[in-house]
């Protein structure tokens, strides 16, 4: 038993949570974020840093550099040297002037998909072009077709990859095989890599993740990563990230970057926040990481109890659960949005994760058991209801 409680439900309405603004009836496990209050020791950083009063510009601290060094190297077995670190108010902030400083308007971002929505936008917003280089589903698992990536890294119009690591929404943990395989192929077409890993501290207990950098020489020379305390210590809501870039004069192009766009400044809170997580925060973490392993088994299980017809992915990482519903009538489609209407369970539908993901949905299974119970059985009468009318 754990000293902390996940099963609490704690209402988040009326906090303008962006989850949790729904309806009355409707249940929200859509985008993600998490329904559990974050460790203790980050909240009572935070309220010291409330109690202080003052809240002038603020710069980023020595510790901060040291709590994200003895993190990977602890966590991680990486050494993250201190140089290489840049705040930034967050992952998708970064991307976005990723984008504007190392590509230019109408060159190709190479994303694997499905993938994180929201890199479509970064992409598109930016003038630049997503190149979707299909990632292949094995056995409820996605590989990589090497074949084609290399084909869509040799296109000369692709200057950018834009890794998920571990992968959202599929939930797998990269092998090293396979990231050095990705840094060969990338170095090879001069393609630079920027490696999102902000759902690292989110694998299942005994999986551990590898960072990109970390697997050659070539991987951390052509690299910029992403990385943040805010998934797994539900912190978002503070903007609070770090770019590590270990090549020089890549480095010195995203700083630049980064504080062009005005994204390299904490607010009061960012420091606190990410200190406190990456310093204090482990056994809470730990502890998490077990309950989502429940949730995740008891997902499953339900689904493979009353809806064999659905099928949930195997997962090494990420509170997210990435099932194929393509042996639905009509394949599937536009199913988040029946169930929603039917039942008010609120899902992803995965049509947004690229095209690769139509047929898909992603439930984010990060709350209270009783809450998860809950959104089980809205998704088997919504997923009845769905065939019941779309029956040939
Ligand atoms: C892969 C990935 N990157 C980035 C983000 C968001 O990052 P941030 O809140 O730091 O902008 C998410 C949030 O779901 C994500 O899944």
């Amino acid at each position: 038993m754990s000293s902390y409680n996940f099963d609490e439900i704690i209402s988040r309405r009326g906090t303008g949570s962006e989850k949790w603004d729904v309806a009355e009836n409707e249940l929200p496990m859509w985008v993600a974020d998490m329904d559990f209050r974050t460790a203790p020791e980050i909240i009572e950083a935070l309220e010291r840093r409330v109690q202080h009063g003052i809240f002038g510009y603020t710069g980023v601290t020595p510790d901060w550099y040291a709590a994200y060094q003895n993190w990977w190297k602890t966590q991680h077995g990486f050494e993250i040297r201190k140089e290489w670190l840049i705040f930034t108010t967050g992952v998708v902030p970064a991307i976005s002037s990723l984008m504007r400083r190392l590509s230019l308007p109408a060159e190709k971002v190479l994303i694997q998909t499905p993938v994180y929505n929201i890199f479509f936008n970064s992409i598109v917003n930016n003038g630049r072009v997503p190149l979707e280089s299909p990632l292949t589903p094995k056995n409820g698992r996605y590989e990589i077709d090497f074949g084609q990536l290399e084909h869509d890294l040799a296109d000369p119009q692709t200057t950018l990859m834009l890794l998920c690591n571990p992968q959202n929404p599929g939930g797998r943990v990269w092998r090293a095989n396979e990231l050095c395989e990705i840094a060969r192929l990338a170095k090879k077409y001069g393609v630079t890599v920027i490696s999102d890993e902000i759902h690292c501290d989110l694998t299942r207990p005994g999986v551990q993740y590898i960072p990109f950098a970390a697997v050659s020489d070539e991987a951390a020379q052509s690299s910029v990563t992403c990385i943040s305390p805010s998934k797994a210590f539900n912190l978002a809501g503070l903007h609070s990230a770090a770019v590590f870039v270990p090549n020089g004069n890549l480095r010195n192009r995203v700083s630049r970057g980064l504080n062009n766009d005005e994204v390299a400044e904490p607010n009061a809170f960012a420091i606190y926040g990410a200190v406190a997580a990456l310093k204090e925060g482990g056994p809470w973490l730990s502890a998490l990481r077990e309950y989502l392993e429940q949730n995740y088994r008891t997902a499953r299980r339900f689904i493979r109890e009353n809806l064999p017809q659905l099928q949930p992915f195997d997962e090494d990482a990420t509170y997210l659960l990435w099932t194929d519903a393509r042996k639905l009538p009509r394949n599937g489609t536009g199913l988040a949005p029946f169930i929603r209407k039917e039942t008010g369970l609120y899902i992803s539908g995965g049509s947004q994760y690229g095209k690769a993901g139509e047929g898909f949905v992603r439930l984010n299974f990060a709350c209270p058991a009783a809450r998860l119970t809950d959104g089980l059985n809205r998704l088997a009468a919504g997923v009845k209801a769905y065939e019941k009318t779309y029956a040939k």
